[in-house]
């Protein structure tokens, strides 16, 4: 494998692929333009070479809702599990999503929607929490309880007036490198006849979750308590990646939140710094389609870059967050694919990324494309939380 680059002056010289000129060459220069024809094709090109289609809809779907606790969070909130079944073709798959709504608000409130690593258990502090997220063998990924409580910060988002609800990702998709893995999750209602090989020329996991966040958002919206139509997703790391393409095939999430989502994510391909599609797809190919491997080592000829899953999002909100131990996700590429698809906002007349050049790090940069660089490492804390709360105060409520 090649050598990680993460010397600046060795980034090559490239060009991007445009994102105002259709496969026909014509120009795209209005908002309709972009809407009728180059979105479509864009998001075509990313289902056929990197993330595959996202599962169809289920004949059936039934919530229950499981628990629902009136004082969580030192009576601050409303906590309520609700399990999830999904029904098609005589099969059925099931998750439980955990949901944190303020208590005393005056209205139905905006809702952050994202999926976590360690299960339900590992979000909160709060103890009588069910334990969720099982791997291939449907063994507990992580037994211990509030182990990555702090990256979700429900106290300070119900404070400030938000609700939030997760579901744990291997509990839609399994993230096993395993090929058979994908038979564990929801595809399997759909395809189960076809076999790995098959299945992984137009699945990948990433489609898998960002199908599970839209379906969340359907399961809130009979929620009185919640309004869908205010709705944001998030997502940290192979999350953020994910949060960009759930933001991309459900225009409902009207803030879109990538934090240090890198390779695949927010960061540009042709920059080779940090991670690289060969590393992406050696350590993670259920991720993604099997087209993507074309690519290895072979940047200049993907047909598209980072700006362009970017974009798929306009005119709504984005932010890119970054940080700057974080190398491997390359947080100056994170910051360029969010500045280049400022050309499609202004298609909207939305300036898009308010600024020009990287910023300083521990800055936010706020616009319809918002940014920052956290001091520190790979991780989602309450300094990118302050910033996506502005950001849902001013986009979304
Ligand atoms: C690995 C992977 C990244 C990914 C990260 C994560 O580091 O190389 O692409 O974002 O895992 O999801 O934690």
């Amino acid at each position: 494998m090649a050598e990680t680059n993460y010397d600046e002056s060795k980034v090559p010289a490239y060009t991007l692929p445009p994102l105002l000129k259709a496969k026909d060459g014509s120009e795209i220069k209005t908002a309709f333009d972009w809407v009728r024809k180059r979105r479509p094709e864009i998001l075509q090109t990313l289902k056929d070479e990197v993330f595959g289609e996202l599962p169809p809809r289920p004949d059936s779907f039934t919530k229950e809702v499981i628990s629902v606790k009136e004082d969580a969070l030192d009576n601050t909130a409303i906590r309520k599990e609700i399990k999830l079944t999904f029904s098609h073709n005589g099969k059925s798959h099931s998750f439980v999503m955990l949901v944190y709504i303020p208590k005393n608000a005056p209205g139905p409130v905006p809702v952050f929607v994202g999926l976590n690593f360690k299960g339900n258990h590992g979000t909160t502090v709060e103890d009588d929490v069910m334990q969720t997220g099982r791997g291939l063998n449907g063994e507990l990924v992580e037994p211990e309880r509030g182990v990555q409580a702090e990256r979700w910060s429900f106290a300070e988002t119900v404070k400030r007036g938000f609700a939030s609800a997760t579901v744990c990702y291997h509990d839609i998709h399994p993230d096993d490198k395993e090929t058979t893995s994908w038979r564990k999750s929801i595809y399997n209602l759909f395809y189960s006849e076809e076999t790995d090989e098959q299945f992984h020329t137009h699945g990948g996991s990433i489609s898998s979750w960002a199908w599970g966040l839209g379906r969340m958002l359907d399961a809130l919206e009979n929620e009185p308590l919640i309004d869908t139509k205010r709705a944001m997703v998030h997502g940290h790391s192979r999350l953020g990646k994910t949060a960009l393409w759930a933001g991309a095939t459900d225009p409902r999430f009207k803030l879109v939140i990538s934090n240090d989502s890198g390779c695949c994510g927010a960061a540009i391909h042709r920059r080779l710094y940090g991670e690289t599609i060969e590393v992406v797809c050696h350590w993670f190919p259920q991720w993604f389609t099997t087209s993507l491997r074309k690519y290895i080592c072979n940047e200049p000829a993907l047909p598209y870059d980072q700006h362009h899953l970017v974009a798929l999002s306009a005119p709504r909100a984005v932010c890119i967050a970054s940080a700057t131990e974080d190398r491997w996700a390359d947080p100056k590429g994170e910051f360029l694919s969010g500045y280049h698809a400022s050309e499609v906002y202004q298609l909207f007349g939305a300036k898009g990324m308010p600024v020009d050049e990287w910023p300083e790090a521990g800055k936010y940069v706020s616009g319809e494309v918002s940014y920052h660089l956290r001091i520190g490492k790979h991780d989602q804390t309450l300094f990118d939380w302050l910033h996506y709360f502005e950001l849902a105060d001013k986009y979304v409520r």
